[in-house]
């Protein structure tokens, strides 16, 4: 594991940035694995603005995105896929046919999963995600649990998430109680995988996750154990190690 430690989240965001920049540059047709979330919003603004001065080019570039909200219209502007479009992909010349998020109105839950989980395979896997971290320590949707879920996967969203991601909603009752989130397999199984934490409210799950056991009841702790995983992150957010 390696730590980047950036001043702020403006730091955190471009350091972030320059990775996933060189990603595309050294492979322009990779398959990029990319997060929702207030985390990786300025990650999103900076790939935009190296996109604006010529030096990036998405037109080769594939993604597949981590989770969406079950049951949320397309349009609503809480859906992931409209979170995807309008913090990144209607900026730069990505081409929308090669970039995949999980389909939240489809209600045929083991089919969509199963897609999903076809769509990755024949992408041939992930050359880099990028995640968040939830404050109970999820990754994706993947929320805290007895064992580590392997796949794409419908998950009842706990009550730590709901209160977390209510900020976006007008009201609690709005948020959605599921969600499809691809599995800790995939993620693990990305070759490079780019973490963003920011802020103090994450400190103490930045050190349980990272500094403490590997267990299904805080997922990100298994990313201790991939071999190319770093942790961008501001220094609100490493207080605590
Ligand atoms: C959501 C997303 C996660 C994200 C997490 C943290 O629940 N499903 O992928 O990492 O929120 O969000 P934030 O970055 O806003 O703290």
């Amino acid at each position: 594991m390696r730590i980047i430690s950036a001043k702020d989240y403006e730091g955190m965001s471009l350091q972030c940035a320059n990775l996933i920049a060189s990603q595309i540059m050294l492979k322009p047709d990779c398959v990029l694995g990319l997060a929702t979330g207030g985390s990786p919003v300025g990650t999103y603004k900076e790939l935009i603005a190296k996109y604006e001065r010529g030096e990036l080019d998405f037109s080769r570039v594939k993604s597949v995105n981590l989770d969406e909200y079950v049951g949320l219209d397309i349009n609503s502007d809480q859906s992931y896929i409209y979170f995807m479009r309008s913090n990144l992909f209607d900026h730069v010349n990505i081409d929308l046919a090669n970039t995949n998020v999980p389909c939240g109105t489809n209600m045929d839950a083991e089919g969509e999963c199963a897609r999903y989980d076809e769509v990755i395979r024949s992408m041939g896997g992930i050359d880099l995600q990028l995640l968040g971290l939830g404050p109970n320590g999820h990754i994706g949707f993947n929320e805290p649990d007895d064992h580590f879920p392997t796949g794409t996967h419908k998950v009842s969203l706990t009550e730590a998430t709901i209160q977390a991601n209510k900020r976006f909603f007008e009201k609690e009752e709005d948020v959605p109680r599921f969600a499809y989130t691809m599995g800790v397999r995939d993620i693990m199984q990305a070759k490079r995988v780019v973490m963003v934490v920011s802020g103090e409210g994450k400190a103490e799950i930045v050190k349980k996750a990272f500094f403490g056991p590997v267990t299904p009841e805080v997922p990100a702790s298994i990313l201790q154990l991939h071999p190319d995983f770093t942790l961008v992150a501001d220094e609100a957010a490493l207080s605590q190690l």
